[in-house]
């Protein structure tokens, strides 16, 4: 596989759009989640430049700290708390445009200023979540749960 990305568009959704087949090349059904993660993380950081791109995992009752790109962050997080703990527990994605109105949100980073969750399902349950936060406020819309979510489906596609 190429090791660069090629992106030419300018805008967020014609970034996505040149993403999906290259990140869909690039998942290796050969390897374990955690190389498929690593990879996904480091691409949507240089993507797009985000402050932290990362994967929590399902362990028990908690939620583990995964492959991640940005500074270091919480290692445990357990269910219903937090953005990512709500968004496991209620297995949707949740779009937060100001992490300071999210009741209970977990600041790993005092810079953290909006963030995205998406679940990771595999075979119907929920193993994880992808975590993205920016140092912006509202940085995360409609646009970016649509391609996320179709960006994590592609580390499960048996499902
Ligand atoms: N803000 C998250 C915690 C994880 S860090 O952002 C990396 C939360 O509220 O669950």
């Amino acid at each position: 596989m190429a090791e660069t990305l090629t992106l030419t568009a300018s805008d967020k959704e014609g970034i996505y759009q040149e993403l999906l087949p290259q990140l869909t090349y690039l998942m290796d059904d050969q390897v374990d989640d955690i190389a498929n993660m690593a990879n996904l993380a480091a691409v949507l950081r240089e993507a797009f430049g985000f402050f932290w791109v990362g994967f929590y995992r399902v362990s028990g009752d908690n939620l583990i700290l995964g492959p991640f790109q940005g500074p270091l962050a919480c290692t445990r997080i357990r269910r219903g708390r937090g953005v990512c703990g709500s968004a496991w527990d209620r297995g949707e994605t949740l779009v937060v445009p100001n992490v300071d109105e999210f009741p209970g949100h977990i600041a790993c980073s005092s810079l953290s200023k909006s963030e995205i969750v998406v679940p990771l399902r595999c075979r119907g349950a929920v193993v994880g979540v992808l975590d993205i936060d920016s140092d912006q406020l509202n940085t995360f819309d409609q646009t970016d749960r649509l391609y996320l979510e179709k960006i994590c489906a592609l580390l499960y596609p048996q499902t």
